[in-house]
């Protein structure tokens, strides 16, 4: 979703601002855009449709200078990309920038419309600017002006405010979008997300809802929107700006994928007691009596991560025993959930800014359950919300395609499986010991796989061009498929489903026939034989396989070059390593057929509206 940077000290602001959003164009954006107060203290606006590149071509015409400014990525919601409707907009003296939607925008621009008010684009984002000049014309102090403004919007928005009468100083608020104030010396950053000012600051405060920031060279004050101030909590990132780059790879994705081994253990490492070889979630504030206590728990999530909750629903239950549900976060709160203060309810999210997954996590604080969430992001807004977190520690993860974010959330949720298991009594201290050595592994095993995945690229190679891919797995292995699936969709714009193979009878082998790629992953253990012959059922019908396996002895599955054998692993952690392969092919078709890898079209890194 659109991308905020902001700059108020004595530098060259430009390069700042344009630097910062290149580090947001993961979000996704389709126009782009920056407004600089120069020397001559006056206002001076460029922006246009298309990328970042672009818009540094439009100031090569045009040059801006300027030490204050703010910058942006729109991603469109309302009115069409175009350079009328990016951002900044002006009005009189002021420009904004805005994350986010206002809901009573149509209301408010009638009324300003009858005033006489004449709007130059369909962007809900006019109006805010619109009021503020309207506010000012009445003579108000300016962070009164933007106040009363905010007081009139509905809807959701992270705004940054730059004023040609105020050249030296920044406003800023904050409601249901992210913003985060970057501290540096006699210079302050907002951004959306903390990669945009990586290189500059590591101090930075995260805006909490209703929080206004008023920023200038000198210092910062928060104030709420009832003029109240409120003490900063100033916190410490321990990501580095290398983290946020290419490293010599040729998509951040790739990076990504190969990150994974090392995310992983980054991830365990500081949950796991290794001379009482126990799991320790302090940061979870999960009492044994509240365990104890828990009937039922909900697993919420989007996308990718609503995968790795559909496979912790497998683990969970087998090891706790208690029953797990798992829901879309966009549909939870929709259908009347029941939950009690013996509910677990536990999000989770790459990002911890997702609009759907925050609104759940709202509805289980409504409704009394105990709120935990899974993020990645340090200090996101699930994980401030929650009353307690474990953060995955896979580090920035900038393609939109979730990889590494992936396996580190089953990583954290097998550890919340030993856990709850342990302190309910249901697992006794051996078993896990099992457990903890068999993790342990797990990164060892999953460089084995990603440095023995050449033939995945022959496969992607070999199946480019197909239109449709079905990915049928069983078990635990069943949400991989759909994770599988999903990466395929979304960067290589080939369709693709995931199906529970014991489902293909009901339907979806009406489409096999041989142009259609089928991957099949086949775990060892009690459903091998069924999804062999699932296995036989495809190709008795033409359909091409391409098979994960986890033994060399399971060859009959299909010829050698149709076949990757993986090591073996528990059942609950060799999700982790099927889903390397599908990564991998999912990146290599993409990479051949020339998509846009890292920002596949229509899509945004963290999706911030409903
Ligand atoms: O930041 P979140 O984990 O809450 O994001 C959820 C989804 O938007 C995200 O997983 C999305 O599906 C990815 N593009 C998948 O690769």
């Amino acid at each position: 979703m659109c991308g905020i940077v902001g700059f108020v000290g004595a530098r060259d602001g430009v390069s700042i601002l344009l630097e910062g959003l290149k580090r947001l164009e993961y979000r996704g954006y389709d126009s782009a855009g920056i407004a600089v107060v120069g020397e001559q203290q006056e206002l001076q606006v460029v922006r246009c449709q298309g990328k970042i590149a672009a818009l540094e071509e439009r100031l090569q015409r045009h040059p801006l200078a300027g030490a204050t400014g703010i910058a942006h990525t729109r991603w469109a919601t309302h009115g069409k990309p175009s350079d009328d409707n990016a951002h900044p907009h002006r009005s009189g003296p002021f420009v904004v920038v805005h994350n986010g939607i206002i809901e009573n925008y149509a209301d408010l621009k009638s009324a300003l419309e009858q005033e006489g008010c004449a709007f130059s684009s369909e962007t809900d984002t006019e109006v805010i600017v619109k009021l503020v000049e309207r506010e000012w014309n009445l003579g108000k102090d300016y962070l009164q002006c933007v106040v009363d403004t905010l007081r009139q919007l509905r809807g959701s928005y992270a705004v940054v405010f730059l004023n040609e009468k105020r050249p030296h100083e920044l406003i800023a608020a904050r409601k249901e979008s992210p913003l985060i104030l970057g501290l540096g010396r006699g210079e302050y950053f907002l951004a959306s997300d903390v990669p945009a000012i990586l290189p500059y600051t590591r101090e930075v405060v995260y805006l909490d809802d209703g929080d206004i920031v008023c920023a200038s060279r000198e210092g910062f004050v928060i104030e709420s929107l009832d003029r109240g101030r409120r003490e900063p909590n100033i916190h410490q990132i321990d990501w580095n700006p290398v983290m946020a780059e290419k490293a010599g790879y040729k998509h951040f994705m790739l990076k990504e994928i190969y990150e994974q081994p090392r995310a992983v253990i980054d991830t365990f490492r500081s949950a796991l007691d290794f001379d009482k070889v126990q799991v320790c979630l302090p940061d979870l504030r999960l009492s044994k009596g509240q365990i104890a206590d828990i009937e039922k728990v909900f697993l919420i999530a989007c996308g990718t991560s609503y995968h790795a909750g559909l496979t912790a629903k497998y683990m969970i239950e087998n090891m706790c025993k208690i029953p797990v549900e798992v829901d879309l976060a966009s549909e939870f709160r929709y259908r009347a959930p029941l939950m009690t203060d013996r509910t677990l309810l536990i999000v989770i999210s790459q990002s911890g800014e997702t609009a759907d997954t925050r609104a759940a996590l709202q509805e289980g604080l409504d409704k009394g359950a105990l709120c935990r969430a899974i993020v990645n992001v340090v200090g996101s807004t699930l994980a401030r919300m929650s009353s307690g977190v474990i953060y995955t520690h896979a580090g920035p993860e900038i393609g939109v395609a979730s990889t590494k974010a992936f396996t580190t959330q089953l990583v954290a949720l097998y550890l919340l499986s030993l856990q709850l298991a342990y302190s309910l009594g249901r697992m006794p201290q051996e078993e896990l010991s099992i457990h903890i050595r068999e993790l342990l592994e797990i990164p060892g095993k999953m460089e084995a796989v990603l440095s023995g995945c050449a033939k995945v690229e022959d496969w992607a190679r070999q199946y480019m061009h197909a239109k449709d891919f079905l990915y049928l797995a069983r078990g635990i292995l069943y949400p991989i498929a759909l994770e599988g699936a999903l990466k395929l969709k979304e960067i290589s714009y080939i369709h693709a489903e995931g199906y529970a193979a014991g489902e293909m009878k009901h339907g979806p082998i009406a489409l096999i026939d041989e142009d259609m790629p089928v991957v099949v992953l086949m775990q060892r253990g009690a459903l091998y034989e069924k999804i062999l012959s699932n296995v036989q059922e495809v190709r008795a019908r033409g359909g091409q396989i391409i098979a994960l396996i986890e033994r060399e002895s399971d060859a009959k599955v299909g010829g050698e070059d149709d076949q990757l054998v993986l090591p073996e692993a528990s059942p609950w952690l060799s999700p982790l390593l099927f889903t390397l392969p599908l990564q991998l092919l999912a990146y290599h078709i993409a990479a051949l057929r020339g998509t846009d890898v890292d920002q596949p079209r229509n899509l945004a890194k963290s999706v911030t509206v409903e």
